[in-house]
């Protein structure tokens, strides 16, 4: 049994990266829906529909622990899959989101503390994080931002340059506008990470930026650790595959990019 990685597209790729470096024993399969990517300004339908398949394509396919690494996906699919799915047709299979464990590393900011996040439109307009961290940590001020430009520019490897640099400012100065200070901020898209050396040219010193993978990756091992009636019934061959819903020429040439080294994918239909 592997342990299945659901992404909207070749996001993802950037959590996979830093959870299989930290977990590389473990054999993985890694589905992109690039076919229907980007999620970001999606119908809550749409996404949970989209999700929905992708996860249990994932199951037909010998995953037993299923890590949807997409915000956008986990702030709105996440809690219909695990509330009614899992329970209705996979009793014993368990599917993760990104966004509780990464609630939780903004929680432990100390209290008073100003957070932000930046994400896509869905993500900032599900409230999730918002909801999440009103229960971990009522006293934090969190501050949320869409930045509906940064995945396209992203995906036409803009990483750097002008171009980027007015957009980066522009939501560094919305987001003082919520919030005069922020003592740390969190890139809530799977996207964002590879914008790492150009926001942090812009973001003063002081603000802290938080990577998910750097804390998604921790809080699998932890739960690995935590389930041991899930972990033991995971194979552990140091594989990995990759599979994306659209054409494999074009996730392997962008997957470099994501995933710092070259893969083959393999296409996959899901949709019915
Ligand atoms: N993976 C998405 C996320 O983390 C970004 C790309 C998309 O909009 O599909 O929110």
């Amino acid at each position: 049994m592997r342990i299945g990685i659901f992404d909207s597209g070749l996001g993802g790729l950037t959590i996979y990266r830093t959870v299989r470096e930290r977990l590389p024993a473990y054999d993985y399969l890694y589905l992109g829906d690039s076919a229907r990517t980007p999620y970001g300004n999606r119908s809550f339908e749409a996404i949970l529909k989209f999700t929905t398949e992708g996860v249990e394509y994932l199951f037909s396919r010998d995953c037993h622990l299923i890590l949807i690494a997409c915000n956008t996906a986990s702030a709105k699919a996440l809690r219909t899959i695990q509330q009614k799915l899992l329970p209705a047709k996979y009793p014993d299979k368990r599917v993760l989101g990104i966004i509780r464990p990464s609630a939780e590393a903004l929680a432990q900011k100390s209290a008073g503390s100003n957070v932000a996040l930046w994400a896509t439109e869905g993500t900032v307009r599900s409230e999730s994080y918002p909801l999440e961290l009103a229960k971990l940590a009522p006293n934090l001020h969190l501050a949320q931002l869409a930045c509906p430009m940064l995945v396209p520019l992203v995906e036409s490897g803009e990483l750097e340059g002008s171009g980027l640099d007015y957009f980066l400012n522009l939501y560094w100065r919305k987001t003082l506008a919520l919030s005069s200070r922020v003592d740390a901020l969190l890139l809530a898209c799977t996207h964002y990470p590879l914008l790492y050396p150009a926001i942090r040219k812009i973001i003063p010193p002081e603000t802290e930026i938080l990577i998910q993978g750097d804390i998604v990756a921790p809080s699998l091992e932890d739960y690995l650790r935590r389930h041991p009636e899930i972990e033991t019934r995971l194979s552990r061959n140091g594989k990995e595959d990759f599979l994306t819903t659209d054409q494999t020429e074009g996730f392997d040439r962008l997957a470099s990019l994501f995933l710092g080294r070259t893969v083959t994918a393999m296409r996959a239909e899901i949709s019915p």
